[in-house]
Order: structure tokens, then C-alpha cells, then sequence
């Protein structure tokens, strides 16, 4: 890529999550774009290494840290590593997040419920350090979900989890707005990432579910019903990849993008 194509050459960025899926996707194009990448692991530290590989080769930095959402001192020591290797922060990328529990509310258990919930406290923790250290007119960005606008059953506690991050992001894109930092919101919808089921139903390979419980079996079936569902349903006729949804993020991380904060961005073909 020419330097003209480098738009983010000498930008610090941090991609929470970027081991695999919309994070790695992110993290690798924000490092094609020329920005210093920070790439965080919570336990797949050789995915991280691959990830920091890909980017020096196509000639940016690259940094992996490990970081776990649940232990706001690791998101303190996060930003406090990134200070001392690069001396700044101008990009956070809040996409890091754990499974999610899909269950009938009658259900969900309260240890399902935190797990959930503790993943969001540390996007809370991750925005007060990007407020206490980004730099002037520097960029935010979290994932949220589609599903906040679409609703579905057994999907309120996570749902819910994620609609907290937007109300996050409205409040303090209204805090640091006067130094031309932008905060907003990338909700995508169902995106096929490598390895999950999504990828298999998108490829039309079928769930091998036969060693599981009858009652694991069925949610799998329903799963994938409702994931052929939303398929038919999405005006641009396909689920997403990670390289959409890199894409939407790239958008908002550039220099142009310098007159939209407090948005949320749907990015689902359409769904919403
Ligand atoms: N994929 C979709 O269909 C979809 C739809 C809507 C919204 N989203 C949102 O988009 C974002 C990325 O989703 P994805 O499907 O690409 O995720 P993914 O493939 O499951 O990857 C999750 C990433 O988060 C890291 N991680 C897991 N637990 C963590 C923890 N406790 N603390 C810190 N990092 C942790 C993982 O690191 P390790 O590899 O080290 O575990 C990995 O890098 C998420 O915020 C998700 O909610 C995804």
C-alpha cells in the first residue's frame, strides 16, 4: 500500500480482542491503513503473535498484550503498557467480548447473567481509560449488536449487555466531544466468523451435533433455523463477514469521519 493509502500512519491504535474473528479483521486493516497496533489476547496468546506478524509484514507495528475484560487492572496495565512502547493512544476499538448465553429468561441462571454483564463492566473500565488518556481529536469505537434494535427471544440478558455499551458511548461522546474526539458505535449483525456456527451455516455445512444432549441438539437446530431466517430476511441477501464490519469501523476511525460521534452503526446488510 502507497503512503497515500496509509491515512492512519502514526496513529496508536488498541483492538481489544483481536485474536480471531471482526476484531482480527479490524486490527489488520487499521494496520494496513498505517496505524501502530496494539492486538489484545485473553488466552490465545500464538493467534496474537500471528495477528502482530501479519501486521509488521505489511509494514506497520504491532504489539500484542494480553487483557481480560473481567479484570479492570489488566485494562489499567492495557493502556499503561501502550503509554510507556508508543507514548499515546489515538484509537480504541472496544470489540473484545465473551460467549454469549442464549437462554429463555424463565432460564438464564445468575451466574450466566454476570458473565455476560462482568464482559461489559470492562468496556465501561476500557472507555474511563481512553478518557483519561486519548489523545485530541483521537477515535472510539465499540461493538454493540444489531440485535439491540431487532430484540429476539432468549436474547435479553445479552442483549441487554450490550445495549449498556451504547448508552456508554452516548454519554461520553457528549464528554469528549470538545476535544474533537468521536465515540461511536459499530452493531453488526449476524457475521460469519471462522470456526463458529455462524460459519457453518453460512457455508451450508451441517452442525454436527450428534454427540451432544437431546435438549443441545434442539437449541443447535433452532439456532440454525433462525440463522436461515435472518439470512433470507437481510435486504443484501447474505450474512456478514469481519471484513464488513472492519470496514464500517475504518470509516469512523478516519480523519473524514471527524463530524460523527454519539452514532450507532448498524451494520447488517440491512436487517435493521
Ligand atoms: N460474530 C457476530 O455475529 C457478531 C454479531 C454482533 C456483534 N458481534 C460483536 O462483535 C465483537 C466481535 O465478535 P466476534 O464474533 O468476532 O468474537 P470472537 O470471534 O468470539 O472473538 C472474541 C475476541 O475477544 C477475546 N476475548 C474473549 N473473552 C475475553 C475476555 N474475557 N476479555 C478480553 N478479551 C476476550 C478473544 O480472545 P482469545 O482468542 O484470547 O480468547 C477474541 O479475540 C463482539 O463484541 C461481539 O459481541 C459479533
Amino acid at each position: 500500500m502507497s503512503e497515500s493509502k496509509r491515512p492512519l500512519a502514526g496513529k496508536v491504535t488498541i483492538v481489544t480482542g483481536s485474536t480471531r474473528g471482526i476484531g482480527r479483521a479490524i486490527a489488520q486493516r487499521l494496520g494496513r491503513e498505517g496505524a501502530a497496533v496494539v492486538v489484545t489476547y485473553a488466552t490465545n496468546v500464538d493467534l496474537a503473535r500471528e495477528v502482530v506478524q501479519a501486521i509488521q509484514q505489511a509494514g506497520s507495528e504491532a504489539l500484542a498484550l494480553q487483557m481480560d475484560l473481567r479484570e479492570i487492572a489488566t485494562i489499567r496495565h492495557l493502556f499503561a503498557r501502550t503509554l510507556n512502547h508508543f507514548g499515546k493512544v489515538d484509537i480504541l476499538v472496544n470489540n473484545a467480548s465473551g460467549l454469549a448465553t442464549l437462554k429463555p429468561t424463565a432460564k438464564l441462571t445468575q451466574a450466566e447473567y454476570d458473565s455476560m454483564f462482568d464482559l461489559t463492566r470492562g468496556v465501561y473500565f476500557a472507555l474511563q481509560e481512553a478518557a483519561r488518556h486519548i489523545a485530541d481529536n483521537g477515535r472510539i469505537v465499540s461493538l454493540s449488536t444489531a440485535m439491540t434494535a431487532t430484540g429476539s427471544p432468549t436474547s435479553g440478558a445479552y442483549v441487554g449487555s450490550k445495549a449498556a455499551i451504547e448508552q456508554f458511548s452516548i454519554a461520553l461522546a457528549r464528554e469528549l466531544g470538545w476535544r474533537g474526539v468521536t465515540v461511536n458505535v459499530v452493531s453488526p449483525g449476524v457475521t460469519v466468523v471462522n470456526g463458529n456456527t455462524h460459519h457453518q451455516i453460512a457455508s451450508g455445512r451441517p452442525l454436527d451435533a450428534s454427540s451432544l444432549p437431546q435438549d443441545e441438539q434442539e437449541k443447535r437446530r433452532l439456532y440454525q433455523e433462525r440463522m436461515e431466517q435472518i439470512r433470507a430476511a437481510t435486504p443484501l441477501g447474505r450474512l456478514g463477514t469481519p471484513e464488513d464490519i472492519a470496514n464500517v469501523v475504518s470509516l469512523l476511525v478516519s480523519a473524514e469521519a471527524g463530524w460523527l460521534t454519539g452514532q450507532n452503526i448498524r451494520a447488517a446488510g440491512g436487517i435493521v
